[in-house]
């Protein structure tokens, strides 16, 4: 049985199953996903391999070939038609054209499940999904259920990496008007024990740990690399719960009354899902998602036990984020460019601006140290890579306001993720790609003779989808210095 027959065998049954990875009923074997391709605009549904199974990531390989794929839709597998399409602007805009948010790479979060490789939902800052009119979900005070299987190591201090319940007209509409999952490490409300990253409950205007408005030290900082996060909630009680999704059982962090604030009790849900973002459409979080389900009615602890034990068989494991030509940590390379404007130009830096220059075996030692780079293992991922300058030690490429720039190592968190690169195939057939890990939308790229990390497509002019395959393949060599 799946994650959802089990809800319904207990009496709770999903009202929305959402996930990239796998069918959560044991017979669905309709459409999981919608990617788009950046080549054509063309697009097409992803579905379980059998009837039960996991994602058929071999479709969506092929069509996504030589070219950029986003997640345009996460289809709803319980029937009502509650999928989660690219969020619209509420309190906050997004990046997109008309404020509507970005949408998710389709492969910047590869595992595998018993072996079969799948991709998840990585939510960079700005990427979001919703349906503010959804079939089903609980309203006012209404009990339901949620859980949600996340990256336990991909998460920021934004508001607000969510999923569940929340406003039907993107805005704050005030307190208890949402009950969604949150994880991450934002302190502007509530927190848990230790550093963070927690699960806690958005319920509008609050992050919520407990009872207490601010700290409960029974929610456990947790950084599982697959997480299981469980809330639910009835009239005048809830709970959150949490566990390894990959093995074990789930611990319950808190079952109590309504936070000790007013507007909580009775709650005032709104009924609307979000993934990624707040209620009021608050862009600022990270996080991965895998899959999760919003339920009718409070599910008992052992419906989400025999949940939790379905998850642990699914057998969730982490694979390789790069591909192509390798790029051997420790060595020093160069970047010749590919576009037949530039095939003499390398990647260098002149300060903190990184440009691409024409470099050749004579040119002088201070232009070859420019345009040489030492490989690193990743400050913010160790499965990708960091790129040190040659001549400044100590200094790496990394983007900032999506433009790459060579700063110190400042030792932040947002320094090391904003340094750390996954190389893959280069899409124009040569050499590599060299996607950011923490924008996995955007790979870098020369445009006029100054480097950025650009997507196949958007807001920015050096995200101009001409030429863009060309632009983003560079051909690495061995350090000229
Ligand atoms: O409750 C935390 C956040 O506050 C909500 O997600 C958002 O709607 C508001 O900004
Ligand atoms: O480059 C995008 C973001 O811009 C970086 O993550 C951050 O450092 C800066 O605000």
């Amino acid at each position: 049985a799946g994650p959802c027959d089990i809800y319904a065998s207990g009496g709770t049954p999903c009202i929305a199953a959402h996930s990239t990875t796998r069918a959560l009923f044991d017979n669905f074997n309709g459409a999981l996903y919608q990617v788009q391709r950046g080549s054509d605009g063309a697009t097409t549904n992803i579905s379980p391999r059998s009837a039960g199974g996991v994602a058929n990531a071999g479709t969506q390989d092929s069509f996504c070939a030589n070219t950029t794929c986003l997640i345009t839709i996460i289809y709803d597998q319980t029937g009502r038609g509650n999928h989660l399409t690219q969020a619209p602007p509420g309190g906050f805009r997004g990046p997109e054209a008309n404020g509507y948010d970005n949408l998710a790479s389709a492969t910047g979060a590869p595992v595998t499940l018993n072996g079969q490789k799948a991709y998840g939902v990585f939510i960079s800052p700005g990427t979001g999904y919703r349906n503010n009119r959804v079939s089903g979900s609980a309203t006012g005070d209404q009990s339901e259920g949620m859980y949600a299987v996340f990256d336990g190591t991909h998460y920021n201090g934004g508001c607000c990496f969510d999923y569940g319940n929340a406003e039907t007209n993107s805005l704050d509409t005030g307190n208890g008007h949402m009950e969604a999952l949150y994880f991450g490490t934002s302190t502007s409300w509530g927190s848990g024990a230790g550093s963070g990253p927690w699960v806690m409950a958005d319920l509008e205007n609050g992050l919520f740990s407990g009872v207490n408005v601010k700290q409960n030290t029974g929610d456990p900082t947790v950084n599982y690399r697959f997480l299981t996060a469980v809330l639910k909630g009835q009239p005048g009680n809830w709970a959150l719960r949490g566990g390894n999704a990959a093995s074990g059982s789930l611990s319950t962090y808190y079952n109590g009354a309504r936070p000790n604030a007013s507007g909580y009790n009775p709650m005032k849900k709104e009924g609307a899902i979000i993934l990624g973002i707040g209620g009021d459409n608050s862009i600022s979080a990270q996080g991965t998602f895998y899959e999760g389900v919003m339920t009718s009615g409070y599910p008992s602890d052992a419906t989400e036990n025999a949940v939790q034990a379905n998850i642990v068989a699914a057998k969730y494991a982490t694979t390789s984020l790069i591909s192509g030509p390798t790029i051997s940590v420790g060595s020093t390379v160069s970047f010749r460019a590919t576009t037949s404007c530039c095939t003499t130009r390398y990647i260098a830096h002149t300060g903190s601006t990184v440009n691409t220059q024409v470099v050749t075996s004579s040119s002088s030692t201070s232009l070859k140290q420019q345009a040489s780079w030492t490989v690193r293992t990743g400050l913010g991922n160790s499965a990708c890579v960091s790129f040190e300058s040659r001549d400044t030690p100590g200094s790496y490429i990394r983007h900032y306001d999506f433009n790459l720039v060579v700063n110190a190592n400042d030792g932040t968190k947002v320094f090391a993720e904003d340094a750390t690169f996954c190389p893959k195939a280069g899409l124009n057939g040569q050499g590599n790609t060299i996607t950011s890990w923490s924008y996995p939308t955007r790979s870098w790229r020369h445009y006029n003779d100054v480097l950025s990390i650009a997507s196949n497509g958007g807001v920015h002019t050096f995200d101009s989808t001409s030429l863009y395959n060309d632009d983003v393949s560079f051909i690495v060599t061995p350090g000229f210095a």
